[in-house]
């Protein structure tokens, strides 16, 4: 933390997912693939799908509801809403600005969308620090809420296996005990590599100029195994640059939270920080990847199944599209989930 910056407390944090649950084998009535398949190449059984009219909007809602409640600040006391949507169900009105109506809040804050793909979170958990850090606002909600199957190609077998809907929501707020609850974070992206992960979205032209008439799907097109070898090749070593920039060893941090991708890229950052398995929490086997919202959604679960103690430590990681990725060793207090 820069000398002078006001420290940071995570106060509280929430999730949400869909009902509806879509397996493996509900997939195999698509395309030709098994759960074999989907399950050793990417650890991956089931997945969360909105369904009806349910939207990010209702995930994020539900999710910021409990990150609320438990941090135990008046919802108009929040000063600034970041959302940190991949997905967002409209490009406007904002989510963030959609989640402030919705939540009831009647003064005029600060609210919009930041998006970094699946290190959304972390992303917004930067500026957050910022803001607080430097004295701007006090209380922030971060909402990563994301309907990544909404922009799915359900005809591609090599992606649509992989991702789910969810969301995640955390409040951040100025500490009451000068204790940082950021040990260290960074954030960073590459895009000379953006091509690897693209949603083009639809588009027209001006019918009175002449101009290249490709036309967007609005769908992900995916380069799976360049996205696979970017992650195992980048993010174990930057994950233990966040460790050592801490200033604690991998040892006595506590829990590896890491973006839920695809398991055996979770297994490579194991390895390489030699963490035994009750220190990594990974749930990708019944959500796939709900981009900015796995992490939060996996430490909130951890923490309901007691596989995470809080008054604990633990290193978070993300990447994804971009490419972005970004990494923090943060200090789970407790009550905050
Ligand atoms: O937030 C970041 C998001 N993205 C990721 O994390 C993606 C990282 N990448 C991956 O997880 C893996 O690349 C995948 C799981 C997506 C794919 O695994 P892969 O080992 O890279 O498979 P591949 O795409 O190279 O395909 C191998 C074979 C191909 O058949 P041929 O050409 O060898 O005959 C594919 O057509 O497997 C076939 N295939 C499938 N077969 C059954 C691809 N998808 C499927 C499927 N079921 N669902």
């Amino acid at each position: 933390m820069a000398e002078n910056m006001i420290p940071l407390k995570i106060a509280g944090i929430g999730y949400c997912v869909p009902e509806t649950v879509v397996t493996n084998e509900d997939l195999t009535k698509l395309y030709e693939t098994s759960d074999e398949w989907i399950y050793t190449r990417t650890g991956i059984k089931e997945r969360r799908v909105v369904s009806g009219n349910e939207t990010a909007v209702d995930l994020g809602l539900k999710a910021a509801q409990n990150a609320i409640e438990k941090s135990g600040i008046d919802v108009n006391d929040i000063d600034c809403i970041i959302s940190a949507a991949s997905v967002p169900p409209q490009l406007y009105p904002t989510l963030a600005c959609t989640l402030q109506a919705k939540l009831g809040i009647t003064k005029t804050i600060p609210a919009f969308d930041m998006t970094a793909a699946c290190t959304g979170l972390i992303y917004a958990l930067q500026v957050a620090r910022g803001f607080i850090g430097a004295g701007i606002y006090k209380n922030i909600l971060i909402v990563a809420a994301d309907n990544n199957t909404k922009i799915t190609n359900w005809e591609d077998r090599g992606t649509s296996i992989l991702f789910g809907d969810g969301a995640g929501a955390m409040v951040v707020t100025p500490s009451d005990d000068g204790i940082d609850d950021i040990l260290s974070i960074k954030i960073s992206a590459d895009g000379s590599i953006g091509q690897m992960i693209q949603t083009n979205m639809p588009s027209q032209c001006c019918p009175l100029v002449k101009q290249a008439d490709e036309v967007g799907t609005g769908k992900i097109i995916m380069n799976g195994k360049d996205v696979y070898k970017f992650a195992v090749t980048t993010v174990p070593k930057y994950v233990e640059e966040c460790i050592e920039a801490s200033g604690k060893t991998a040892e006595e941090i506590d829990y590896l939270i890491p973006h839920q991708a695809n398991q055996r890229i979770i297994e490579a950052i194991q390895n390489r920080l030699k963490y035994t398995d009750d220190k990594v929490i990974s749930n990708i086997k019944y959500y796939g990847n709900t981009s900015a919202a796995s992490i939060p959604i996996a430490l909130v679960e951890g923490v309901e199944q007691g596989k995470i103690k809080l008054g604990s430590t633990a290193v978070l990681c993300g990447f994804g599209a971009g490419m972005t990725w970004g990494g923090a060793v943060v200090r789970l207090r407790e009550g905050i989930c």
